[in-house]
């Protein structure tokens, strides 16, 4: 595992930034995994900074993202389809049928699991895999639990991680009880893994993640057996690992 130990939140972006305009500079093509959350804020920030520049070309870019709340639609601005359009899909020029998230309002779950792993397999696989991580260890929606789960499921998120997202919601009975996650099958094929990690708040999880023994207790551990993780944090969340 490479790990890149940024001074704060802003480097951290850039550092993280700079990995993913490689790999679309490299491969634009590039199928890139995304995630949400307040984390990738600032890299997405300065990817689209690079796009405005004229820097990074993103027309043929494409993305499937990590997760997507059941029952909200693509026009809730809580979904994670407004936040990925609000925060880079808009502001890129990335072409919008190249982009793939669950939908929050499928009528048939069990159908669409089975089609967001259909697209994810018909791209051949993910390219770089872009992670943050829960409190509680999850990644994506992948919540500690008796086994890791391969494909494309319903979670039924934990009390912590609705604790966590409320801040997003007027209240936590907002926040849905249940989300469409990736399952980790795709997350351990992609060709590279690159995980951003910010504050102090993390740093107890950094730790039993990549410091501790591979469980499905701690779903992010299984990021140990990956070939090419890079681990990109600030001093804070960095601060306790081994
Ligand atoms: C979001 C996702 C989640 C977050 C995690 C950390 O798509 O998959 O696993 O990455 O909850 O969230 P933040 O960055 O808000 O601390």
């Amino acid at each position: 595992m490479k790990i890149h130990k940024t001074a704060d939140y802003e480097t951290m972006g850039r550092k993280a930034a700079d990995i993913v305009a490689a790999q679309i500079t490299l491969k634009p093509d590039s199928v890139l995994g995304l995630a949400t959350g307040s984390t990738p804020l600032g890299l997405y920030a300065r990817l689209v900074e690079r796009h405005k520049a004229g820097e990074l070309d993103f027309a043929r870019v494409r993305t499937v993202n990590l997760d997507e709340y059941e029952g909200l639609a693509a026009a809730h601005p809580q979904s994670y389809r407004f936040y990925m359009e609000q925060n880079l899909f808009s502001k890129t020029g990335i072409c919008p049928g190249n982009t793939h998230l669950p939908d929050g309002l499928a009528a048939d779950p069990a159908a669409e699991c089975a089609r967001y792993d259909a697209v994810i397999r018909g791209f051949g696989g993910i390219d770089l895999q872009l992670l943050g991580i829960g409190h509680d260890g999850h990644i994506g929606f992948n919540e500690p639990g008796g086994h890791f789960e391969n494909d494309t499921h319903v979670a039924v998120l934990t009390p912590e991680t609705i604790d966590a997202n409320k801040r997003f919601f007027t209240s936590a009975a907002e926040v849905p009880r249940r989300a469409y996650t990736m399952g980790i099958r795709p997350i351990m094929l992609a060709g590279r893994v690159l995980v951003v990690v910010s504050g102090v708040d993390k740093a107890d999880i950094v730790r039993r993640a990549f410091s501790g023994p591979v469980t499905p207790a701690v779903p992010a551990s299984i990021l140990q057996m990956h070939r090419d993780v890079t681990l990109v944090g600030d001093e804070a969340a960095l601060g306790k690992l081994l």
